[in-house]
């Protein structure tokens, strides 16, 4: 069952060295099974198997050496008789030296004189000069060799086959130490896997921060697996396996930074592309990838229902060695966890974005329901305009735009107007009032309770505002468009923009800012124009959309405000028109009712009249003759009262006929010439020949000059002088009647009422004669002014159509 390759030279053993060699070899082998079964470290069985082995032999020496890791290299793992610092360190390649042989060719070697054999190689620091002969068998497990035991003989030893068939069962026997010592490390290590595995698991379900779940990952799995680093990629869309925009990322360990800047994605890729585990390292020349000398990586993908949602690398196990295959297994298993709790953590982070959304959209509503209050708070529309304004600009509850302005459309001109602007015309002002009003209330709505908000503190923006004027042209850029295209526009760049104009830009002195259309019904009513000139915060998409929102409100209240301006003002003209009309009744009938009591006064006062002055030439006595002067000029007054009334009542039809008005003039001054001689009043006319002929009623025009005149001798009770003039005007197709005096003047409050009638301020005026005046003129479709002279006293304009003949008509 030995086979012996190469002649060695048998001594036959007599019965009695048979004898010996069964004990010993009992004896020898019930040791190592009770070794084997002891709780020592493999590496102190070992040490206790090669002193049996020696004594059991009843030899000088026993060696173990073991085969490493990588397969290719046997070494020293326990010895007697050699010096034991070469334990550990004494190593041969597979197929050099005895040991390197004796492992390579699987077979026992008996060597009487070890030191003539060309196998031999002598290292000195062994002391294996000491020994005369071995005997070498190799520990198999099946058809794998795990190492080979050394049995050293001080003496020349003559080595029997019993004596390799002891070694050989001895070597069997090492085998199975081994083997179990194995199985119990790899149980064991399986043991540490789970607990690393388990610790892993626990932190990363208990933390929902995705980027510190992914260092922490990254650091366990570098520790478990005894490496110098660990790096995390994930993908940002999964769907597209693209590693191109990986959004997080995480690295542990500072010596692998260069490698896995270098390296990383490369892994990564072949990870992604083959859906499994990629081990690269010594053993694996294979790849492509610079992986300095000596190191070794491995990159498994993070798998999520069939689904790549990253990759996580390992790099270089610390010690020199390679990873290996269970290894990968190990980091198989992490990164199945890892890609739950990383799946978990950005669903979390998902959802926490949600609620944040809906957050922000709750507070927009409730700050959209605190605006809408406030603009449904008044219909009067400057203080809408404010309000608006304000909401805007106002942080808190408003939108927080640093200024405002509101411009409005005229459909009838065709022009956008600006009306309104909020907020600091610059720095200085932005430091301190504004920050400072705004700091004070937080409510839309207090601010409009206090009263606060209507004060005029935004001047500057208001005139800045109000200098904006401009046709609705498309021509005209963006706030011209964003009537016309009744759509928003969010003008990042003003100075690379076509449609912002120098002179706008210079205007508002910034680069960015936003225009919306107020849109009520179907038609633009206005723009509101927002920056943020100081905090030069970028108008974000959301700005846009709740500004959008905003201004649809706003419009509506517009639309409301000015509806009602409208209905407002048409009330009052209703108003003012039924006051007229109520008037007019009035009039009428007391018209009516004065024409009665004029005619039933008239006759008797006719009759009171004509008996007087039959009387006035009966009677001598002087007294008598005072008494009837004054009821003489009584019923004068009288009469002129009464003729003053029926005149103003009634609606005298007009008899025009192409007269003199000049000679009309001279005539009245004839008239009035002895009174005005009395008064001491001097006259200056200036009569234009060429206002005559004139298509007038020359009794009605005869009548409105009397009237004039009369109350400029009135005023001019200590004389003075008295004024006119008549005139053509160049080029207006009007003539001119101009009767000044030097009088007393025109009080602001005559000014106001003189043409009313009944309005006087003599004791015994009927204040009827300016109102007849202006009727008269009116009929005539001319006008009637008064003015105040420089030089004291009052001017009297009537201004009338140059006509010559009578217009055709009915
Ligand atoms: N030439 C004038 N100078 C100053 N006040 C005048 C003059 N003409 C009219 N007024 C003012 O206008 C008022 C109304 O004039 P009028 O209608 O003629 O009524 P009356 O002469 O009866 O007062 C006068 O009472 C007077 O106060
Ligand atoms: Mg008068």
């Amino acid at each position: 069952m030995v086979k012996f390759p190469f002649f060695v030279k048998m001594h036959c053993p007599d019965s009695d060295a048979m004898k010996t060699t069964e004990k010993t070899e009992l004896q020898l082998l019930s040791e190592i099974s009770r070794i084997s079964n002891s709780s020592i470290e493999l590496q102190e069985k070992l040490q206790r198997i090669v002193e049996a082995v020696t004594r059991g032999m009843e030899k000088d020496g026993a060696s173990l050496f073991l085969i490493d890791r990588s397969g290719r290299n046997v070494y020293l793992a326990a010895a007697i008789g050699l010096n034991q610092e070469s334990v550990g360190k004494l190593s041969f390649p597979l197929g050099q030296g005895i040991a390197g042989w004796v492992a390579e060719q699987k077979v026992p070697l008996a060597l009487e004189d070890p030191f003539s054999d060309p196998r031999f190689q002598y290292v000195p620091e062994t002391g294996i000069e000491r020994f005369k002969s071995l005997a070498a068998a190799p520990i198999l497990d099946g058809e794998n060799c795990l190492g080979v035991i050394f049995v050293l003989s001080a003496a020349v030893w003559h080595i029997t086959s019993s004596d390799i068939t002891l070694v050989t069962t001895t070597a069997n026997q090492i085998s199975g130490v081994i083997r179990s010592a194995q199985l119990l490390r790899n149980v064991q290590q399986r043991l540490s896997e789970l607990g690393t595995i388990h610790e892993i698991s626990m932190a990363m379900t208990s933390t929902l921060d995705l980027s510190q779940l992914l260092s922490l990952i990254a650091k366990n799995s570098a520790q478990a697996l005894h490496a110098e680093g660990c790096s995390i990629r994930l993908l940002k869309l999964p769907e597209t396996q693209s590693l191109e925009t990986a959004p997080a990322y995480s690295l542990y360990g500072e010596g692998v930074k260069d490698l896995d800047a270098r390296i990383g994605e490369s892994l990564a890729d072949m990870a992604i592309q083959g859906r499994q585990p990629v081990l690269i390292g010594s053993s694996s020349p294979q790849t492509q990838l610079p992986l300095p000398a000596g190191g070794s990586a491995i990159s498994v993908p993070l798998l999520f229902h069939e689904r790549v949602i990253g990759v996580i690398t390992v790099y270089n196990k610390q010690g020199g060695q390679s990873f290996a295959e269970d290894d990968l297994q190990f980091l198989s298993t992490i990164a199945g966890g890892a890609a739950t709790a990383v799946e978990n953590a950005a669903m979390y982070e998902r959802m926490q974005d949600l609620a944040l959304k809906a957050e922000t959209r709750a507070r927009e509503l409730s700050m959209l329901f605190d605006i809408s209050s406030a603009l449904s708070s008044t219909l009067n529309l400057d203080r809408l305009l404010r309000i608006i304004l304000t909401s805007v600009t106002m942080g808190g509850t408003g939108l927080g735009f640093n200024r405002a302005m509101l411009l409005l459309t005229n459909e009838r001109s065709n022009f956008l107007q600006g009306m309104m602007g909020v907020g600091p015309i610059n720095w200085d002002e932005a430091g301190k009032a504004w920050s400072e009003a705004t700091g004070k209330h937080t409510n839309l709505m207090e601010w409009i309770r206090t009263g606060d908000l209507f004060e005029r503190r935004d001047v500057a923006m208001n005139a800045l505002a109000r200098g904006i004027r401009m046709p609705l042209d498309p021509k005209e850029g963006v706030l011209a468009l964003t009537v016309l295209e009744k759509r928003p526009y969010n003008i990042i760049d003003a100075s690379a923009s076509p449609l912002v104009g120098r002179k706008l830009r210079e205007l508002l002195g910034v680069n960015s800012f936003a225009a919306v259309p107020l849109i009520a019904k179907d038609r633009v009513l206005g723009v509101i124009v927002v920056d943020n000139m100081f905090t030069q915060r970028p108008i974000t998409d959301r700005d846009m959309r709740f500004l959008a929102t905003f201004a649809s409100q706003s419009s509506l209240a517009i639309e409301n405000a000015i509806i009602h301006t409208n209905l407002e003002t048409l009330t009052r003209d209703i108003r003012t028109m039924h006051k007229q009309l109520v008037h007019s009744e009035k009039m009428a009938a007391l018209g009516t009712m004065m024409a009665e009591i004029a005619h039933e006064i008239r006759n008797p006062l006719v009759s009171i009249g004509g008996f007087t002055r039959r009387l006035a030439k009966k009677v001598r006595n002087e007294d008598t003759k005072r008494y009837i002067d004054i009821i003489m000029s009584e019923v004068t007054r009288l009469e002129g009262i009464i003729n003053d009334n029926l005149q103003y009542i009634k609606e005298a039809p007009a008899q025009r006929g192409e007269e003199d008005l000049n000679a009309a003039v001279e005539d009245i001054l004839t008239l009035y010439a002895e009174e005005l001689l009395q008064k001491n009043i001097r006259v200056e006319k200036s009569l234009d020949a060429a206002i005559s002929p004139l298509l007038i009623d020359v009794a009605q025009m005869r009548q409105a000059i009397i009237n004039l005149v009369t109350n400029a001798m009135e005023a001019m009770e200590s004389g003075g002088v008295l004024t006119i003039r008549t005139y053509r005007i160049p080029g207006s197709g009007q003539v001119a009647v101009e009767i000044g005096d030097t009088g007393v003047g025109v009080t602001p409050q005559a000014m106001e009422s003189m043409f009313n009638p009944y309005y006087t301020t003599k004791q015994r005026g009927t204040g009827l004669g300016l109102p007849i005046t202006r009727r008269i003129i009116t009929a005539h479709g001319g006008t009637i002014e008064v003015g105040r002279r420089d030089e004291g006293g009052a001017v009297f304009t009537i201004k009338l159509p140059y006509m010559t003949r009578k217009p055709a008509g009915p």
